[in-house]
């Protein structure tokens, strides 16, 4: 054979060869495809369980457990001393860390000074409803026992239950795999602010709707109720307070009416209210909810990998994706775009400083006023406004990036809060002069150490007790779970016994 020739067979050969590949991977693709839109269902009864989607998702359940690369703790407390002043006397106090990845969400909960450290299932500060938020398990306990049994009791009635951390479950129906959400607060919510539920929702606004399931404002409505047996019984039940509207205005109005208080301050006396994360809320008016963009199309942008297309689980922040966040809908390079958005947090941190420092000292300086005599009276307008200017406060930044999300509505209501502080500091100077008090100056909360003393927070008995409680009924929990075939630690629990925390350092 001549050498041309040779060369044309071996290249035709490798053609060939090539292509019966590429035909067998299409053929691949296509059973593929073909299984995963007929996947089989998920059984109903391990379906809390996240690995149990695995084979049936495979790419979905891999970048969902990348959530466990999100794993920077930040200790808002040092970050932000003011806020152990802020919320004296209540749990915020004693330990808060900015958020991070789902993976942590549950053992973040459970490691928390704010959860205490119970001995048995009676014990401890907090009530179940401090779970809604966190667990895979949630839902399947409220179809199981009910709503109202679920709400009611200490948080630790369910730590043997409650053992598997943020999943497919609370997003997804196990029987179809669409986007589906089972706790039944979310579709009350709607229904009193008079929006669609869920069920009736767009498919673009279920893509936010599964993720205010929990990143959104609530409170605990004490219920009363009688169980099958006839005891009366009092739950805890996670409420939204939109029947006013999602706006910050609308839900203080709502609290105000309902007489509702999250805690009396321990400094100042005031009845205040704590915002939770109005994350949905705060984000509904921003422009890019206007324009239609959801939370999935940033928190998780379709990602390629060959022939085929699938959401990215990671949920982490967008600024890590933009090519694939951002870029489908801007032209401005990458780095520009962040640079905008680092100007508006900028932006935001300088009115969240201010508002945080006003608060601070009047809460002090309404202290300093009743030591010198004032009356609750003489006081009642001062609390007022501390209560109001405190409740947008925290509207404004506890829902993290509202900054992003809605930069206009985020600084209105900082600078409302900073406002209403000032109003509350100026009626003190003068409460303060009529009780011969000139000149006062608050005493100096310029590090977590120095706060929390003011606060009075007994941060080293609280942590030797949680470390007590971590080395013993936590554990049992976890055995408990294993032998009621509820955890499957060895893929479920891997790094999380150290999980890092504020006091662990
Ligand atoms: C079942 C409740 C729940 C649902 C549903 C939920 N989240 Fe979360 N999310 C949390 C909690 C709790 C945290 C804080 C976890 C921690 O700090 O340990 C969190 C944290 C986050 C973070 C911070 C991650 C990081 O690495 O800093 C992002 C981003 C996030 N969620 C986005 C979303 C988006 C987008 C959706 C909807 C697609 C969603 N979440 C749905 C409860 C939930
Ligand atoms: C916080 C909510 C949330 C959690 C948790 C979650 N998903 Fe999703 N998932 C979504 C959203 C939102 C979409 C986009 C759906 C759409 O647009 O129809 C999605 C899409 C999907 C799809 C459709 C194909 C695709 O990739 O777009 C599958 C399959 C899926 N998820 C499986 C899973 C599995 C398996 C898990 C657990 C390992 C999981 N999801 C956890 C919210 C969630
Ligand atoms: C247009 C894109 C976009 C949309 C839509 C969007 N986000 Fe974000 N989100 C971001 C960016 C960017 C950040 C990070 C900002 C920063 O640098 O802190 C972020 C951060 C977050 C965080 C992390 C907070 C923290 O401090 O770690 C949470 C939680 C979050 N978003 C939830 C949501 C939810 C819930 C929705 C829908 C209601 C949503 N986001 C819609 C872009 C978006
Ligand atoms: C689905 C399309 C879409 C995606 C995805 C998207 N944006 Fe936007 N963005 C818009 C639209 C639409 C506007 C409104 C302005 C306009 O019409 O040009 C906007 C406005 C903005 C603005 C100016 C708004 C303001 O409040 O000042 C910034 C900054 C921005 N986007 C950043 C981002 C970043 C960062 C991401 C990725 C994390 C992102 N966007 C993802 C569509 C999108």
């Amino acid at each position: 054979m001549n050498i041309i020739y040779k060369l044309i067979l071996t290249a035709a050969i490798v053609a060939i060869g090539a292509m019966t590949l590429l035909a067998g991977s299409i053929n691949n693709k296509e059973a593929e495809r073909i299984a995963l839109a007929t996947a089989p269902i998920v059984q109903e009864a391990v379906q809390h369980k996240s690995e149990e989607w695995e084979k049936y998702y495979p790419r979905q359940y891999s970048s969902w457990k990348k959530t466990k690369d999100g794993d920077e703790l930040l200790d808002m407390l040092k970050e932000k001393p003011q806020l152990s002043v802020l919320w004296a006397g209540y749990g915020f106090s004693k330990d808060y860390n900015a958020p991070r990845g789902h993976y942590y969400a549950l053992q973040d909960n459970v490691n928390t000074l704010r959860t205490g450290a119970p001995t048995d299932g009676e014990t401890g500060p907090m009530p179940t409803a401090c779970w809604t938020c966190k667990s895979t398990d949630v839902p399947r306990i409220q179809e199981r026992d009910g709503e109202l049994e679920y709400f009611t009791g200490k948080w630790a009635k369910y730590g043997n239950e409650i053992v598997n951390t943020i999943g497919c479950a609370n997003c997804h129906s196990n029987e179809t795999g669409e986007l589906a959400v089972r706790i039944l607060h979310l579709n009350k919510g709607l229904e009193a602010a008079g929006l669609p539920k869920f069920e009736d929702s767009t498919h673009q606004e279920k893509r936010n709707l599964v993720c205010a399931q929990c990143h959104s404002e609530y409170y605990f409505k004490k219920t009363k109720w009688t169980d099958e047996n006839g005891n009366n019984k009092i739950a805890n039940v996670v409420t939204y307070p939109w029947a006013n509207g999602l706006t910050v205005e609308g839900m203080e109005k709502y609290y105000d009416d309902e007489n509702f208080t999250d805690w009396t301050h321990k400094i100042s006396k005031t009845k205040m209210l704590k915002a939770q994360h109005p994350g949905y809320e705060l984000f509904k008016t921003g422009i890019h909810a206007q324009k239609g963009v959801s939370c999935a199309d940033c928190h998780m942008p379709y990602t390629q990998e060959g022939s085929v297309k699938y959401s990215d689980h990671q949920l982490q922040n967008p600024l890590e994706t933009m090519d694939r966040s951002c870029m489908p809908c801007h032209r401005e390079n990458e780095k520009k775009l962040k640079d905008i958005v680092h100007r508006k947090f900028e932006r935001k941190e300088q009115l969240h400083e201010l508002a945080m420092d006003n608060l601070a000292k009047a809460h002090l300086e309404t202290a300093k006023a009743m030591e010198a005599g004032a009356s609750d009276s003489e006081l009642e307008a001062v609390r007022a406004d501390i209560r109001s200017a405190q409740w947008k406060w925290d509207y404004a930044v506890a829902s993290h990036p509202g900054f992003f999300h809605a930069p206009e509505e985020t600084l209105r209501i900082l600078s409302v809060a900073n406002e209403t502080a000032m109003q509350a500091r100026l009626k003190l100077v003068s409460i303060l002069a009529d009780h011969n008090v000139r000149k006062y100056i608050a005493p100096d909360f310029s590090t977590k150490e120095k706060a929390q003393k003011i606060a009075g927070v007994p941060l080293q008995k609280l942590v030797d007790e949680k470390l007590k409680f971590k080395a013993t009924l936590e554990k049992e929990w976890y055995k408990q779970a294993e032998k009621n075939y509820n955890l499957n630690a060895k893929k479920s629990r891997v790094g999380l016994d150290d999980a890092q925390t504020a006091y662990s350092k």
